[in-house]
This record gives structure tokens, sequence and C-alpha cells, in this order.
């Protein structure tokens, strides 16, 4: 993976993999705690928190003076004002709550206005995506690069499905039918990081959700576009990563799937999750 190695992965890679060591550990422990009456809900937040604090010290042990937006802890400013890391340090939350192993850590750089960097990774797979702004997006050792697939008939769409009182459900639903009724399949995995790294990697075709956070998607959109997909809003805007309602696809079904959604219902309305 020469072409990847620069300083700024290096930092980054670092960083996940001391997270996920930590995560790996507590998610072995999960599984015992499902048949406790308490559950495991707080074990959990406490192994997130953890993994947030050692992401935390790792990345400003590099770079002291970058700010921070963090799923756990909020935003705070660096010195440098000009670079901020977006993280979260534990995607699928759910997943990992009820031992589904399928969640990953999730870091981007921000400089200024534009997310110049981005990470995610699966420790139990030890899948590592990464993009750098105009170098390209690699899965391990291997360039990444989304399907080739043309027809939305064949298409597998993943998408994250709302909860509880987070989101327009009506709204949704009737989204989710128009996909369900063009496409080969709809997939709901539960780590919103991932969907999109599974798009630049051409294992779906393409993917939406409303009302996702900065950190869900900042390393990730970029690693869909290093790998030649397209991204934006669901109604068509460029505004994803403040709204988080997205839309990513390949090159010939980012179009299609648009129309779809839009054909539906309405993005916007849905838009407001919790
Ligand atoms: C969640 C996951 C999930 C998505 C939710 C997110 P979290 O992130 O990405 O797939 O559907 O909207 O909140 O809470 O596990 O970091």
């Amino acid at each position: 993976m020469a072409a990847t190695r620069s300083p700024i992965f290096n930092v980054m890679e670092r960083a996940a993999r001391k997270a996920a060591r930590s995560l790996v550990h507590d998610f072995g422990e999960v599984e015992n705690l499902q048949v406790s009456r308490k559950g495991p809900a707080d074990f959990v937040s406490t192994a997130d928190l953890q993994a947030e604090r050692i992401l935390r010290a790792e990345l400003e042990k590099a770079r002291s003076n970058y700010g921070f937006l963090m799923e756990e802890s909020g935003e705070s400013a660096g010195g440098d004002g000009r670079h901020r890391w977006l993280v979260d340090p534990l995607d699928g939350t759910t997943n990992f709550l009820h031992s589904i192993p399928h969640f990953c850590i999730s870091i981007a750089l921000q400089r200024d206005a534009e997310i110049v960097a981005g990470l995610i990774y699966d420790p139990l797979r030890d899948e590592m995506f990464f993009a750098e702004k105009g170098i390209g997006a690699f899965v391990n050792d291997r360039r990444l690069r989304v399907s080739a697939r043309r027809e939305i008939a064949d298409a597998v769409i993943a998408t994250g499905i709302p909860f509880r009182e987070r989101g327009d459900h009506p709204s949704y639903l009737k989204m989710l039918a128009a996909v369900m009724g063009a496409t080969a399949g709809v997939r709901r995995f539960g780590a919103a990081a991932l969907d999109l790294a599974y798009v630049a990697a051409g294992r779906f075709d393409g993917f939406f959700e409303i009302g996702l956070s900065p950190w869900d998607i900042a390393a990730g959109l970029l690693i869909v576009r290093e790998a030649g997909g397209f991204a934006g809003e669901i109604d068509g805007g460029r505004d994803e990563l403040k709204s988080g309602n997205v839309l990513v696809g390949n090159t010939a079904l980012y179009e299609p799937l648009g129309r779809l959604l839009r054909g539906a219902g309405s993005p916007a309305s849905a838009a407001k999750t919790g």
C-alpha cells in the first residue's frame, strides 16, 4: 500500500488500531452480559468512551493543535484553527450492544471546509478503508473502485432504517418501498460508515439514509468519492455533511437512485431525527 503510507495515514492508522484493540476486548465481554438482567448497555457506553479517549490521546500526541468533533465528547477547538478530526469511536453501537459482529471506527480529517483524509476500520475483519483527497481510496493493500453495475434492477442498495422517535417514518417507508420495488435487494447492516465503505468497495451499488451525523459519514463520503463514486443529499443538494441526508452511488446508478427516492417522497421532511 505504498501510495497510502502518508504521514497522516500513519497517524490515523496507529490511533485506530490502538482503540480497536480496546473495542475488540470489550466486544468479547458483551456476549456474556446479554443474559444478565441489566444487559450490557452501561458496559458498552464505557467501552465507547474508552475508545474515544484512546483515539483522542493518540491523535493529539501526533497533531497537538488540531481541533475535534467527536461523537461522545462533542466539539473542541484546536490552536491551529484550520484542522479538525471528526471521530466516531464506535459506529454500529446497537450491533455492538447486541453482540452482532459488524461495527467500526471512523476518523476523518477536515482542513478548512474540506475533508482531506478518511479512515474506517473494521477490527473484526481487519479491513482498513482509507482515502486521501486526490490520491485514491484503498482497503488494506488494494485500491478501491465502486461497482460497474449499470441497471438499477441489478443493484443492491444499503440503507439505515429510522427507529423510535428518530425521523419521519411514513416518508422513509415511501422511499424504501420505491427502492424495494426497483432493485435486486436492500440491506440494513447497522453501521453507516461501513455502508459507505462497502459502496466504495463495489459491494453495495448505493446507499441512502436520513439524519446521519458528521462523524458517521465524513470519512466514508471521501472514500466513496475517491473510489470513483458520487455523493450528495437525497434531494439533490450538496450539504450532505451538514444535513446528514445522504445518497451515494456508483457513477451509473447515483442519478437514477436519486430520482427514485425523490419521486417517492420528501427526504427534507424525513430528515429531522432525534
Ligand atoms: C448509527 C449507525 C447506524 C445508523 C444510525 C447511526 P452509531 O451510528 O451508523 O447504521 O443507521 O443512524 O446513528 O450511533 O452506531 O455511531
